[in-house]
């Protein structure tokens, strides 16, 4: 594959080469399985794997919800509390899906912020990277109608809200609106189509991940230093890496132990800690709840939602500019998806030859600043919109896009970034001095 060395799988008894010659999936899976991956990834190269099984779990807890769960607005938070009281194992069952969801998200940011500091979007894996994006997009969307479902009254509240800035699109919001909902408000029929694609979404992202597995091992892994694997000779390249199986087949499955002890902690000792209290009361189309929240993995983008108020100048001017089509409302949400393009794009935004931030003096910096952005983005979209936290989410925001759009290009020209080391193999050694390979 693309010049990385790899022993191919032969066929040896008779059996193998029949089926061999007919399917080649004996081939596929030792393939895939012994693929050479540079000797120096390190702990963050692990996150991929816990997403695995992220998705693995979800799918099998909710087939099996499914089969206790009534998609009817009479019927659905009974259904739920059901489930919770009746169903044998069924409130584990509950909370192993909805803290797996967290687990998922969790695991998905650690994932792309390790991408973004590593620079592994780079070339030559933008499309490893846009897939991600896809998949990205497609969890934000199942988790956001998954927890429509036990029709509690932030279900029905988030639901509503989050439909309703489909609404803010000039001309054509409302009939869009009308068309997701499936009426004029959250009723039946929402809730119906909402759990249909709920269903079937994590099969499409199933399917991705495929395509994204499928790209990453066609270029091979990205790895700390950011440097290629030797493609001189086979003796050089494998002495940049190491066969997947058995040494990070053991190395991930450590790592995804650990998790899993936090995880169950959550479950078991605190499977509420992260849900909102009022999704236990019944959704009620006639009273409001004091404060809507989403689910904490979508705050820093319903923080950037809310950052862009009719005070702010820029605001301001483009309404005026476009003479009033683009509203406050209608501001917030294009900087909203607009955050998430800018991530997207970060392939093609990141002028730096040198793929790692290790090598990057300035860019660490910047990034960190990133990652705190995001942490501080997560927190004041929690906060209420009054007093100093508009200020903090509107800092929190224009940075986003700075990083994106102004800091990454120019870091790329003017930054001199620090010597690389030659090879893996030394990138390695400089890491394990004692160890003989
Ligand atoms: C269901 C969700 C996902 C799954 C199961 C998944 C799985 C994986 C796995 C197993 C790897 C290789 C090992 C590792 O780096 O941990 C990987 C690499 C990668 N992922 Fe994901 N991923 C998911 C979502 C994403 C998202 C949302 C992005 C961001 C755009 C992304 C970007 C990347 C990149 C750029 C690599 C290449 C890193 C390298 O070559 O070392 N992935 N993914």
């Amino acid at each position: 594959m693309s010049g990385i060395p790899h022993d191919h799988y032969e066929p040896k008894t008779g059996i193998e080469k029949a089926i061999n010659s007919r399917l080649p999936i004996i081939g596929l899976i030792y393939d895939t399985l012994m693929i050479p991956t540079p000797k120096n990834l390190n702990w963050m190269w692990i996150w991929g794997i816990v997403l695995a099984f992220c998705l693995g779990l979800q799918i099998v807890t909710g087939i099996v919800l499914v089969m206790h769960y009534t998609p009817q607005v009479d019927l659905a938070f009974a259904s739920v509390e059901h489930i919770m009281r009746d169903v044998n194992g069924g409130h584990m069952l509950r909370y192993l899906h909805a803290n797996g969801a967290s687990l998922f998200f969790f695991a998905v940011y650690l994932h792309i912020f390790r991408g973004l500091y590593y620079g592994s979007y780079k070339t030559p894996r933008e499309i490893t990277w846009i897939i991600g994006m896809i998949i990205y997009l497609l969890m934000m969307a199942t988790g956001f109608m998954g927890y429509v479902l036990p029709w509690g009254q932030m279900s029905f509240w988030g639901a509503t809200v989050i439909t309703g800035l489909f609404g803010a699109i000039p001309f054509i919001g409302e009939p869009i609106q009308t068309w997701l909902l499936g009426g004029p408000a959250v009723d039946n029929a929402t809730l119906n189509r909402f759990f249909s694609l709920h269903y079937l979404l994590p099969f499409v992202i199933a399917g991705l991940v495929i395509v994204h597995i499928w790209a990453f091992h066609h270029t091979g892994n990205n790895n700390p230093a950011g440097i290629d694997v030797r493609k001189g000779s086979k003796a050089e390249a494998e002495k940049d890496t190491l066969p997947f199986w058995p040494y990070f087949v053991i190395k991930d499955l450590f790592a995804l132990g650990i998790v899993l002890i936090g995880f169950f902690a959550v479950v078991g000792f605190m499977p509420n800690f992260l849900g909102h209290p009022d999704n236990y009361i019944e959704a009620n189309p006639l009273s409001t709840p004091a404060h809507i929240v989403p689910e904490w993995y979508f705050l820093p983008f319903y923080a950037i939602l809310r950052a862009f108020t009719a005070d702010v100048w820029a605001v301001q001017a483009v309404s005026f500019l476009t003479g009033g089509i683009v509203d406050a409302k209608f501001f917030g949400v294009l900087a909203m998806f607009g955050a998430i393009i800018a991530m997207a794009l970060v392939p093609w935004l990141d002028t730096s030859s040198v793929r790692s931030g290790k090598y990057r003096p300035s860019f660490k910096w910047w990034f960190w600043l990133l990652a705190v952005d995001f942490v501080v983005l997560m927190w004041v979209g929690a906060m209420p919109t009054d007093g100093i936290y508009p200020y903090i989410s509107l800092i929190g925001a224009t940075y986003w896009f700075a990083y994106f759009f102004v800091i990454l290009p120019l870091l790329g020209v003017i930054e001199k970034p620090a010597p690389l080391p030659a090879t893996i193999e030394e990138d390695f050694a400089s890491h394990y001095p004692g160890a003989a390979e």
